[in-house]
């Protein structure tokens, strides 16, 4: 008895040090390794394992029920294509093609799975607006140009803070952060279209300006809890949302700790196409993410001269984050900055 209560507190404790020590991603390249070596159990326990950490991405469900259904274990695949569905998967070809999976299609849960496909793929094309509409638009405080922070003692004193102090954020700092984000610096007049209003804070290939940024307030002075789009050609605020949604951005972003005490959220995303029609796949695979890298370093260091916090999050569901901010159709949504006062 003593001897199996041993034993299973050795493979708790492996288990528990594996998930720490190794990261989602460290995981799931291990577990697709045992799945391709038809190792299916193996892989099948690798997943759940990196699951708890609360990272998911629909493509590592779906692999799980490739495992599970390699297995004929047909109620584990349908939860895990279930799973994967509620996450974003809605690609009816590729299900239909996954020669694992053939046994399962004359299961009445295969016929509602599509049907739940059916639907996601008709939301994704109607689930969002065209363009945002303008109805509640709020003219932002005018940056400033002076602080009594150096650029050197900002990147200096730079780190990504994770807890706030309660206190709520003014309008006047979510006003200079985003002006920093994204907001227009050399105006110009007669400049191509796509350059939208003139030459912004960070640099972008090509003036393409691909990106768009959202303010999703929870706790600033003078603002409803809700999401505002960031027109950078006005400096305004666009409602987007006239509800909180604080909770619904949380969950996108599996409960970070960062939203137990942030004042707001900045929320990036990219239209990929403006980069795209010029520069092809080399502007969707580079272009554009070191673009948003240009604008989320000056929100941390313009977040140093305001002593508010922030801190880059990657880790985030794609489908559940566009929803929480409601994006237009083609926008896909790429970084979060939780901002709050420093402790
Ligand atoms: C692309 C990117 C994604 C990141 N994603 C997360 C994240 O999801 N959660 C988090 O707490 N920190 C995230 N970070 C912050 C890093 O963990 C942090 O920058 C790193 O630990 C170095 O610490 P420092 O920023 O204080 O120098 C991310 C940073 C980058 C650049």
């Amino acid at each position: 008895m003593k001897r199996a209560t041993h034993i299973l507190l050795a493979v708790v404790l492996l288990t528990g040090s594996y998930c720490l020590a190794q990261g989602y991603d460290f995981m799931v390249r291990d577990a697709e390794r045992k799945l391709m070596a038809g190792e299916f159990q193996e892989a099948i326990d690798i997943y759940m394992t990196a699951f708890k950490s609360g990272e998911f991405h629909y493509n590592d469900y779906i692999h799980t029920a490739q495992a599970a259904a390699s297995l004929n274990d047909a109620d584990l695949a349908f939860k895990f294509l279930g799973m994967a569905v509620n996450a974003g998967f809605m690609d009816k070809d590729r299900l239909m093609n996954f020669p694992c999976m053939k046994k399962l299609h004359t299961d009445k849960r295969w016929t509602s799975l599509l049907i739940r496909v059916d639907k996601l793929q008709k939301f994704m094309q109607n689930g969002f607006p065209k363009k945002h509409a303008e109805n509640v638009v709020i003219d932002l405080p005018e940056p400033r140009f002076d602080s009594g922070t150096s650029v050197e003692k900002a990147i200096k004193n730079r780190r990504s803070v994770r807890q706030y102090s309660e206190a709520p954020v003014t309008l006047q700092e979510v006003a200079q952060l985003l002006w920093a984000a994204y907001g227009i610096t050399k105006p110009m007049k007669n400049a191509p279209d796509f350059i939208r209003g003139g030459l912004r804070a960070p640099p972008s290939a090509g003036a393409r300006y691909p990106l768009e940024v959202y303010l999703v307030a929870r706790n600033v002075d003078g603002l409803d809890s809700g999401v505002y789009w960031y027109k950078s050609e006005t400096h305004q605020l666009v409602q987007t949302v006239a509800e909180d949604r604080w909770e619904a951005v949380s969950e996108a972003a599996f409960f970070q700790q960062h939203f137990k005490t942030a004042a707001a959220a900045l929320v990036w995303s990219a239209i990929f196409e403006r980069n795209m029609a010029k520069y092809g796949e080399r502007g969707r695979e580079r272009y554009v993410c070191m673009d948003l890298g240009h604008s989320g370093e000056h929100v941390y260091l313009q977040s140093m001269t305001l002593e508010i916090g922030t801190c880059a999050i990657g880790a985030f569901n794609d489908l559940w984050l566009k929803r929480a901010c409601s994006m237009t159709v083609p926008e896909e949504p790429l970084y979060i900055m939780p901002i709050g006062k420093l402790k």
